[in-house]
């Protein structure tokens, strides 16, 4: 059989050209992301890294996660917290906003550490894989669309624990080739990883609705202050 490394890059290869063609994603390769993108963004990195990372941390020790489990290199959750105190402020915890997409993303991430942590190698590529590539030019790119000096509210994009992504790239791929599967475990995995970019890209759209929603209620001045307010904007018919 080939190489779990190979195979799921193969199956989400067409998944990535749709995330990749998002609007928020367009945004940032145009340079033309702005702050609101940028924040509600990190709003919903900071749910799904949250229950990513506690759900790693918990199955660190399943046969299926341990050789995968980078937390000193990858982990993210500090970082975003860094981030969104940076733009929110200390109570930046209370401006949490994010749409029922990420939600959705964060209870299957929490399902599947109870129920098959085998799949969490799946979400895991789908995240850090990404961040550790197309990642790097993202956020140089978002530093100069948003004129942020020196990295501020950028810690998202650094890696200060890898020094060359490529090669640490190299050495997830041989942990991913390294885990014992079943056939039918590593269909499983597979399918999980084409189901976690569409939950990725369902959080983009999810995004980019809100944000055409609070503008459209800006520029009507409406009094309504339920645009941008508590855990999640649910706008009907829509998510
Ligand atoms: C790999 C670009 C968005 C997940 C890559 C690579 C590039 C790239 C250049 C390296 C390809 C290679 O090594 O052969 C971009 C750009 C994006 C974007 C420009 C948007 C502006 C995303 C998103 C996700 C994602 C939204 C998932 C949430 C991945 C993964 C890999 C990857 C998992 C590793 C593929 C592998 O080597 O197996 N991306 N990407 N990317 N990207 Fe993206």
């Amino acid at each position: 059989t080939r190489d779990l490394s190979e195979q799921i890059k193969e199956v989400t290869k067409e998944s990535h050209v749709r995330a990749e063609n998002t609007e928020l994603m367009l945004s940032f390769q145009r340079g033309q992301v702005t702050l609101p993108q940028y924040k509600l963004l990190l709003c919903s990195l900071y749910e799904i890294y949250q229950v990513l990372e506690e759900e790693m941390d918990r199955n660190s020790n399943h046969p299926a996660v341990a050789p995968i489990y980078f937390p000193a290199e990858l982990a993210r959750i500090k970082s975003i917290e860094k981030d969104l105190e940076y733009f929110y402020g200390p109570d930046w915890r209370e401006k949490i906003v994010v749409p029922a997409a990420t939600q959705r993303y964060s209870h299957r991430l929490r399902q599947i550490g109870k129920e098959n942590p085998e799949f969490l190698v799946a979400h895991a590529y789908t995240r850090y894989l990404g961040d550790l590539s197309g990642g790097q030019v993202l956020g140089r790119i978002a530093q100069k669309s948003m004129g942020l000096k020196s990295g501020e509210g950028l810690s998202f994009f650094a890696f200060p624990g890898v020094s060359s992504p490529n090669l640490f790239k190299q050495l997830y791929r041989s942990r991913m080739n390294s885990v014992e599967l079943t056939a039918e475990e590593r269909n499983g995995v597979l399918e999980e990883a084409v189901r976690a970019f569409e939950f990725n890209i369902q959080v983009f759209d999810g995004l980019q609705k809100m944000l055409s929603v609070a503008g459209n209620r800006q520029r009507q001045s409406s009094t309504d202050s339920n645009a941008v307010h508590g855990k999640t904007l649910q706008i009907p018919g829509t998510f």
